[in-house]
């Protein structure tokens, strides 16, 4: 097989790992970074020398002026929030920012969406609430499957924008009827298309030669994973899922680059484990140390600003986390977050209705699982200051190499910090 240059970075857990400050890291000689899948639901810390930003839908390369940045053809794309978010960080990095091209095979994120997302969020009984973003992500990922969405691509074309609104809005007004929401007029959407053709049309581009090329002659290529395998729709805790596929398959599915050319995997977990919204969470904890994670680890939504649940890591779920990516290298991000902590837990294994499970089982069983820990001694040092492996305090090594064993995979890159410059290559 030949040698590619391409890694995908993905989250091994249900989102928020730290996957944008370990994008942001590896991609200071990038040549391209394409985000693959997801839409603004994302909240990708990154603090750099340009400042502290919250992406949300542009990849995490765009602090480097040489990395062309891609919003692939898996992702949905609301330009509303596109704009907000350039403006913002073109104030706040003093950079023009304007490595960044959409693929014209992304769906729109249109106001609709958005209605609908909080409308049927709303109908969910309490037990089955998702916790949605609200930012139109599901109805948009239904219209794509249902042959009725609108892509970038459809923006260039006004009297295809045209004839093509006019067929699926009649549909659209009768479900936001049924929910009791305002309805739209053609023109007006129309109008918002047009203005969104002004600002971007230049930017919406065919990504397969670009991408291609760059696969063939061994450029560095980054596939930026938005939220983690726990909220895969296919493989996560369906149905409180997110509507796309996060893992390393949704990469080649979402991103112009061929499965085979993904050559390195970079899983990315915290040293605990966080999770917002619905769905089981096995080793969620509900005392004092939840709250000690929460408030030391600043786990609050980037994107909601919602508290994160908390709990400590499930080596279980991490394993067939790595199996399932076909992870060749972990990122454990946060460490220091436990540099206090008297006694640290793993889950190694689960118990439910009496019988013990070794393995992850389906969201059904998982409501009903009583994990399983083993325990560890804390290293009771500050970490933050670490700057090569051998800077970590004994007890930290172990823990990484205790992980390392139960996962069979080796952790290469630990970070004490949230800044750029926060993190040991091993
Ligand atoms: P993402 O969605 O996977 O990119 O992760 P988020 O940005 O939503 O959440 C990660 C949070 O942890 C952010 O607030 C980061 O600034 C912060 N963070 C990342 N790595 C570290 C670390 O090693 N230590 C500490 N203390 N914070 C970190
Ligand atoms: P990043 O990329 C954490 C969660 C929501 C909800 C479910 C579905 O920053 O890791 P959606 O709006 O996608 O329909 O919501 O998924 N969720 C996230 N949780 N980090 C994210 O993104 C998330 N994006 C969605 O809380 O439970
Ligand atoms: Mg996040």
């Amino acid at each position: 097989m030949k040698k590619t240059n391409v890694t995908a970075i993905v989250g091994v857990q249900y989102g928020d790992e730290g996957k944008g400050r370990i994008v942001d890291y590896f991609a200071q000689d990038a040549d391209i970074v394409i985000r693959y899948q997801g839409g603004d639901n994302a909240g990708h810390t990154v603090i750099n020398d340009k400042g502290k930003f919250a992406l949300h839908i542009l990849p995490s390369g765009i602090f480097n002026p040489d990395t062309m940045n891609i919003v692939g053809a898996g992702t949905v794309v609301n330009f509303n929030t596109m704009h907000e978010e350039l403006e913002n960080i073109r104030k706040i990095s003093k950079m023009p920012i304007e490595n960044v091209f959409i693929d014209s095979r992304a769906h729109l994120i249109m106001p609709y969406h958005q209605d609908l997302d909080g409308a049927e969020e709303a109908k969910r009984d309490s037990s089955q609430k998702i916790g949605t973003t609200k930012r139109g992500i599901g109805p948009c990922y239904t219209d794509k499957a249902s042959r009725s969405g609108l892509r970038a691509g459809d923006l260039l074309d006004e009297e295809f924008l045209e004839k093509r609104l006019s067929m699926l809005l009649p549909r659209k007004n009768r479900e936001l009827e049924y929910y009791g929401l305002k309805t739209y007029e053609l023109k007006d959407l129309l109008a918002l298309c047009a203005k969104w053709k002004e600002e971007f049309g230049s930017f919406i581009i065919d990504t397969v030669p670009v991408v291609r090329e760059a696969v063939e002659s061994n450029k560095k290529v980054l596939l930026e994973g938005q939220l983690g395998i726990m909220r895969d729709n296919d493989w996560g805790i369906y149905p409180y899922t997110t509507s796309s596929n996060p893992t390393v398959a949704g990469a080649a599915n979402g991103s112009a680059v061929p499965a085979w050319a993904i050559q390195k995997v970079i899983g990315v977990a915290k040293a605990y484990s966080t999770s917002v919204g619905g769905g089981p969470y096995m080793t969620e904890l509900f005392d004092e140390t939840a709250t000690k994670l929460r408030e030391i680890g600043g786990e609050y939504g980037a994107t909601t600003g919602r508290p994160r649940r908390c709990g400590w890591f499930d080596a279980v779920a991490a394993d067939y986390a790595c199996y399932m990516n076909g992870v060749t290298d972990l990122a454990l991000t946060k460490m220091d977050v436990l540099d206090t902590f008297e006694k640290i837990l793993v889950c190694t294994g689960y118990q439910i209705d009496g019988q013990y499970y070794s393995y992850l089982p389906e969201t059904n069983l998982q409501e009903r699982a009583k994990p399983i820990y083993k325990e560890f001694d804390g290293w009771m040092e500050d970490t933050s200051k670490c700057e090569k492996w051998e800077d970590l305090p004994e007890k930290a090594k172990e823990y990484v190499l205790e992980l390392e064993k139960m996962l069979n995979t080796k952790i290469s890159y630990i970070s004490v910090g949230p800044k750029r410059e926060q993190l040991i290559v091993r």
